[in-house]
């Protein structure tokens, strides 16, 4: 059931609640892919019935991102979702969501800001503003749709860290359910924005599992140093790849290190025909 209004997502999901069901909401920005079906799938063993948004959020895109040309394909979502035995695809418009401004800023609209410390890094570095857009959006959906469970993907392993925070800070009746990344057979990452690359450029995208895949190995070896794991990446780079941050990091608290461990991720932002991808890998897995 394709729903676009915040009243009737409500009527809806108060209707089942009072049947005592468990509600699980799966937030995503649409152009769904087999990352996304994985996060339906885990839902619906979790709970009895599954919201799917489809939001393309423009208060977490900054002015030179792109927010017009994000694939926005609804109506294959929706068969997707119908066919997947979703209950509801909430899509509201921007309007709905946010009234007549469309990009808000946070002198116009009541914002969710996640710590500094979260987000001074990675992401949230160069994509200035993106988690406070995440998280109010985030937030705001879970007002609406109040689900018992909602459903991330470990591919945006900071968003889903700044989001856990959030719920913990705000004491938000929501459990938090990370899933993990779903790779094509050649190792590459699903993400919506593959679809902005060539068949070449999926190639070169190789380059980011390559580079999380060899720092693994190296630690297997023994190597815990942060900075010598991280050197080793600049053998696989080429002028095809324009790398925007290696790190290595507590996978639950973002902390930096100087020895890798078992509780450490790595991540990779990179930047491959223009289109910004990221990747990252635990290393104690
Ligand atoms: O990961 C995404 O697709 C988005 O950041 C989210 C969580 C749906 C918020 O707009």
């Amino acid at each position: 059931m394709l729903i676009n209004k915040i009243e009737d997502v409500r009527t809806q999901v108060n209707d089942w609640k009072k049947q005592g069901l468990k509600v699980g909401l799966v937030p995503t920005m649409g152009a769904l892919h087999e990352g996304h079906l994985s996060l339906i799938k885990k839902a619906k063993e979790t709970c009895d019935k599954i919201v799917v948004s489809v939001f393309v959020n423009p208060i977490q895109f900054g002015p030179s991102e792109d927010f017009d040309k994000y694939p926005r394909t609804l109506e294959a979502d929706t068969k997707l979702c119908d066919s997947e035995g979703v209950d509801i695809v909430f899509a509201p418009t921007p309007k709905e969501m946010y009234g007549e401004g469309v990009r808000l800023s946070n002198d116009t609209l009541t914002y969710v800001c996640p710590p500094f410390f979260y987000v001074n890094k990675l992401c949230g570095k160069s994509r200035v503003g993106h988690f406070d857009g995440v998280c109010t959006v985030v937030m705001k959906l879970f007002n609406i749709v109040q689900p018992d469970y909602a459903f991330f993907g470990q591919k945006d392993a900071q968003q889903v860290i700044v989001i856990k925070k959030m719920v913990k800070d705000l004491n938000i009746p929501v459990e938090v359910i990370q899933c993990p990344i779903v790779r094509e057979e050649s190792g590459l990452a699903l993400s919506s924005r593959n679809k902005y690359l060539t068949e070449q450029g999926k190639i070169e995208a190789l380059v980011l599992s390559k580079i999380l895949n060899n720092i693994k190995s190296c630690y297997n070896k023994g190597i815990t140093d942060v900075s010598a794991l991280k050197e080793t990446v600049y053998s696989i780079l080429s002028d095809k790849h324009e790398l925007e941050y290696i790190e290595i990091l507590n996978r639950d608290t973002l902390e930096e290190e100087k020895k890798a461990n078992n509780d450490s991720i790595a991540l990779i932002a990179c930047r491959v025909e223009g289109v910004r991808l990221i990747d990252n890998l635990y290393l104690g897995e």
